[in-house]
C-alpha cells in the first residue's frame, strides 16, 4: 500500500470503531433550517460529527439552505411546541450535543404574534431543557441567546455581566430562555451554556431583515426591477458579524470543562443609514434617489444601540470574529 492508502485505510479503521463503539460525537439542531443551522451543521460535519436536525412539517420544503448536505446529515420532524415529540426525539438519537437553534427569531413579527413567539423561543427551551434532563444529563446544552435581551442597554458596550432590558415580546422570551439555561446549570449541574449572539448576517440570511433587505433591494434597483427601498429607523446601530465565524464560537463553548455563557459579536457598531450608503456605493448608486423613510417599518420599541464587548470569549474560547462586516463584503450579501 502506497502511504496514502496506508492513510485511508487508517482513517476507515478509526471510523468503524468510533461507530461501533459508539465513540463519534454526535450533535442534535434544532432550527437546521436557519441560516445558523446551516452553517453549524457543515462546521459539526467537519469537525467528523454525526448531524441530526430538527424541521418542522410545512406545506412547502423549507430545506433549502442544507439541500447541499442531504447526503450527509439525519434529519427529524419534530416542532419546539410538542414536548412529546422532542423528549422521544432526543431518547431516540441520543446526542451528545444539543444546539438549540429554533426560534420565532424575527423581532418585528414578536410583537404581532406574542404567544407564539413566547412559546417557540421561550417556552421551547423549557422543553427541549426537560427532554435532556429525562433522557440523559450528559448531554451538553447550547442555548442561543441574543443581544436582543440587552435592548435598551443599561451599559456600552454589552458584556456578559450587563443587565438585561428587553424592548420586544422576542427579546422577553429570550431572556426566559437564557435564565433557564442558567437555572438548569444551576439546579441539575447540566452542561448548558447560553451564547449571547449580536446580529450575524449572510447570503443565507432571511430576507425581512434589514441587511438582506437592503442588499436584495440594492440588487433588484440595479437591475431596473425595483423603483424604491422602504425602511424603518435608519438610526438604529448594531454590531454586525458573520454567522459562519459565530458558529464556531457556539461549538467552543460546549467543548470547555465547565459550561458558561458567552457574548459574541465584533466589537464594531454601524447605522442601519451606513449599511445603506455601503450597499448603494458598491453598485454606484445613491442611496438618496431610492430609499423612502416608512412609519410602517418602524418598532413600538426600538433597540438604538448594540455594541458588544467580545473579550471573555477571546480570552476564554480563544474565538475571534475573523469577518467584519466590510470584508464580509455587499457583493457577497446580494
Ligand atoms: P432563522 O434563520 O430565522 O432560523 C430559525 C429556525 O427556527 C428555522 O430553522 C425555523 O424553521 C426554526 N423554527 C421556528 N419555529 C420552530 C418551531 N416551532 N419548532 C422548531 N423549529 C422552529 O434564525 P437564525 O438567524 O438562524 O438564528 C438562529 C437562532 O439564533 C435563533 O434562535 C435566533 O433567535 C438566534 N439569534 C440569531 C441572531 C442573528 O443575528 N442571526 C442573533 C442572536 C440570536 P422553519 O425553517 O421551519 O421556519
Ligand atoms: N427588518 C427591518 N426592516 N429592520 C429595519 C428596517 C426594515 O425595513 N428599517 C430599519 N430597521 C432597523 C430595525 O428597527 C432594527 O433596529 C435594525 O434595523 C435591525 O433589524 P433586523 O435586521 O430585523 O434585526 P434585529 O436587530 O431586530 O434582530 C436580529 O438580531 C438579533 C440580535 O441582536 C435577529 O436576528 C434576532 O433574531 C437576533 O436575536
Amino acid at each position: 500500500m502506497d502511504g496514502a492508502a496506508v492513510g485511508e485505510f487508517w482513517l476507515f479503521v478509526k471510523h468503524e470503531c468510533t461507530g461501533v463503539a459508539g465513540m463519534q460525537r454526535s450533535a442534535l439542531i434544532t432550527g437546521i433550517s436557519g441560516q445558523d443551522g446551516s452553517y453549524l451543521a457543515e462546521f459539526l460535519l467537519s469537525k467528523g460529527y454525526r448531524v441530526h436536525g430538527v424541521y418542522r412539517r410545512t406545506s412547502m420544503p423549507t430545506l433549502s439552505r442544507v439541500e447541499h448536505l442531504l447526503d450527509d446529515i439525519e434529519l427529524h420532524q419534530s416542532d419546539l411546541t410538542d414536548q412529546a415529540s422532542l423528549f422521544k426525539l432526543i431518547r431516540q438519537v441520543r446526542p451528545t450535543e444539543v444546539y438549540n437553534l429554533g426560534a420565532q427569531s424575527f423581532v418585528g413579527t414578536s410583537w404581532d404574534q406574542v404567544l407564539t413567539t413566547g412559546d417557540t423561543t421561550g417556552l421551547g427551551v423549557a422543553r427541549i431543557l426537560e427532554a435532556i434532563r429525562c433522557v440523559d444529563t450528559n448531554i451538553r446544552f447550547y442555548q442561543a441567546s441574543s443581544s436582543e435581551m440587552f435592548g435598551k442597554v443599561e451599559e456600552t458596550p454589552q458584556r456578559e455581566t450587563t443587565l438585561l432590558h428587553p424592548r420586544s415580546p422576542y427579546g422577553v422570551a429570550k431572556v426566559y430562555g437564557h435564565y433557564l439555561t442558567i437555572n438548569y446549570r444551576e439546579s441539575f449541574g447540566m452542561f448548558a451554556c447560553s451564547g449571547i449572539l449580536f446580529n450575524h448576517e449572510s447570503p443565507r440570511r432571511g430576507l425581512e431583515f434589514v441587511t438582506r433587505k437592503i442588499t436584495h433591494a440594492v440588487a433588484r434597483i440595479k437591475l431596473g426591477l425595483q423603483q424604491e427601498l422602504r425602511l424603518g429607523n435608519l438610526e438604529a446601530k448594531r454590531d454586525w458579524g458573520f454567522a459562519g465565524d459565530y458558529v464556531e464560537a457556539m461549538w467552543r463553548m460546549l467543548q470547555q470543562d465547565k459550561p458558561d455563557d458567552f457574548v459574541i459579536g465584533t466589537g464594531k457598531t454601524y447605522r442601519v443609514q451606513d449599511f445603506v450608503d455601503l450597499a448603494f456605493a458598491e453598485v454606484g448608486l445613491s442611496p438618496a434617489d431610492y430609499v423612502v423613510v416608512d412609519p410602517n417599518f418602524y418598532r413600538p420599541a426600538e433597540v438604538d444601540l448594540l455594541l458588544a464587548d467580545p473579550s471573555k470569549a477571546e480570552r476564554q474560547l480563544g474565538w475571534k470574529p475573523r469577518t467584519d462586516l466590510a470584508q464580509l463584503g455587499f457583493r457577497a450579501l446580494i
